[in-house]
């Protein structure tokens, strides 16, 4: 084995225990303790006196001489540290990867091109350490190849990565990060797994984010706030969350061309808007896919019924209409469908294999414009509702009906000619206005 695999598989281990753990679910919620504003200042005794200052000598290699500077200089910057983590990063023995209580958090391998042991993973999960940046510490070990840091108090801006050539796994979750999408990770071509959830970035997001080999991209719980862009279909990703942010426009059309890879995506609670497009219908291996609490109008299409192996679908809380497919209906009965969540919209029938799934709660239709059901919207809602045009046309191309069971992969593009996807939206009233007229008429 070369040494140039052994180091990549050692990293590969790592990083699946550590991953597996999170299970791609969203990181718990910031203890209400784990805050910097309390002035937790760190009482530990400082690193060795410059008068005691270690000199390469002391060390392995220069590598490992130099990560003790990075090290150092970061510990002075820690703000915060309940676990008293920091008071393991003392002494020379930086890769004693053997004794837990020697550099917590630090993990040494052997780069490619050399024999000198080096840290080669960060991984500072759960470790609540608060520091105002990351810049200089990040960025000072330029054989990285994993950092982990879910769920501590770092603020700051990403700083620029770009030298670190090892690099593939990104994890910011849970921090109190800031500013605009750290550009200066998108041309890390071999980073496989980016994790910016619950931060505080802001602003667009760059299409080149979709051009990069990433495993995952987490961007949930911010405050980025452009349009998804219309590049989406070159993700090779399988896991992909935009919730929770202020995303707008429509879902884009080329999502078809994630068809053989993507597994999951969350659009939840944005302000995406536009026609629900039938290219979603392409998403044979997707199991979640959440578009809930959006301004999506339109019908479902019908190629939602080649969704086999979708276990939750979740549409509520949009402007969409007309009759809830038979064929969606049907995936609780010929595929996985487990959970249709349909509330709050303005559909006005059901197909008639969907009855069923009411009594078996698989679907939630509530708060809909449907005759004959109890927990609907009021009448006055509906006859607005009704009243506004209606830009979306129902597709009926479904691209696995010619091969039940097999999904055509080729993305079928002529549909997409016959209309404009994203029509100019009729003046819908913020879903507040509506909690309004039901507060009304409770009254
Ligand atoms: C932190 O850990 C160091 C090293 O184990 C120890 O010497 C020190 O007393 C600890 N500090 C606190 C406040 O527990
Ligand atoms: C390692 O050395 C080989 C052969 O000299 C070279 O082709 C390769 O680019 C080097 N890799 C790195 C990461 O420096
Ligand atoms: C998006 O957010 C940025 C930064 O907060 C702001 O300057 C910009 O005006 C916002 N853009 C839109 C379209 O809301
Ligand atoms: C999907 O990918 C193919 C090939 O890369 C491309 O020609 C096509 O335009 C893409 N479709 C969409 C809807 O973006
Ligand atoms: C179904 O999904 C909706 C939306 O994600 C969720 O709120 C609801 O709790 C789920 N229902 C069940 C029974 O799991
Ligand atoms: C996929 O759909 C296209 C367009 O309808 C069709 O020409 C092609 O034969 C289909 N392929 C399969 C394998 O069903």
């Amino acid at each position: 084995m070369t040494m140039t695999t052994s180091f990549l598989i050692a990293i590969l281990i790592l990083s699946v225990s550590t991953v597996q753990g999170a299970d791609y679910d969203f990181p718990p919620a910031p203890s209400p303790g784990s805050t910097v504003q309390g002035g937790h200042y760190n009482d530990f005794p400082p690193g060795p006196s410059p008068s005691a200052q270690p000199n390469p000598k002391d060390f392995q290699n220069m590598k490992q001489f130099l990560a003790y500077l990075v090290i150092q200089r970061f510990k002075r910057t820690i703000t915060y540290d309940p676990l008293n983590i920091t008071g393991t990063w003392v002494g020379t023995s930086i890769c004693d990867n053997d004794d837990i209580n020697t550099y917590r958090g630090f993990f040494c391998d052997t780069p490619p091109n050399t024999t000198d042991l080096t840290v080669a993973s960060i991984d500072f999960n759960g470790f609540h350490l608060g520091a105002p940046t990351l810049d200089g510490f990040i960025n000072g070990f330029p054989d990285l190849a994993l950092f982990h840091a879910n769920s501590n108090n770092f603020g700051g801006t990403v700083p620029n990565l770009l030298g670190l050539q090892y690099l593939y796994e990104l994890d910011f979750s849970n921090n109190k990060l800031s500013g605009l999408f750290p550009t200066n990770v998108v041309p890390l071509s071999g980073l496989a797994f980016l994790d910016l959830r619950f931060n505080f970035f802001q602003g667009p997001v760059p299409p080149p984010i979709f051009l990069i080999g990433y495993e995952a991209l987490f961007l949930n719980n911010n405050f980025f706030n452009s349009s998804i862009p219309a590049n989406l279909g070159s993700s090779p990703v399988e896991y992909l969350t935009f919730a929770n942010n202020r995303f707008t426009g429509p879902i884009p059309v080329s999502i078809c061309n994630t068809s053989s890879t993507l597994l999951e995506v969350l659009f939840l609670n944005n302000k995406l808007s536009g026609c629900l497009p039938y290219e979603i219908g392409y998403l044979r291996d997707i199991t979640v896919f959440d578009a809930g609490l959006n301004k999506l109008t339109g019908h479902i299409p019908l190629s939602f019924g080649c969704l086999s192996n979708v276990q939750e679908l979740n549409l509520a809380q949009n402007y969409l209409y007309g009759e809830v497919p038979e064929v969606v209906c049907q995936l609780a009965r010929t595929g996985n469908l487990v959970n249709l969540s349909l509330s709050d919209n303005f559909f006005t029938a059901l197909g008639a294999n969907c009855w069923d799934l009411i009594h078996n709660n698989v679907l939630d239709v509530r708060w809909n414009c449907i005759p004959g059901l109890p927990h609907q919207r009021p009448l006055k809602e509906c006859a607005w509702f009704l009243s506004l045009p209606k830009l979306c046309p129902l597709v009926p191309y479904m691209p696995c009906e010619a091969n039940p069971g097999r999904q055509n992969t080729t993305c079928y593009n002529d549909w997409a000619s016959h209309f404009d996807h994203n029509p100019p939206m009729p003046p819908l009233p913020p879903h507040a206005s509506f909690n309004q007229l039901r507060k009304g008429k409770a009254n």
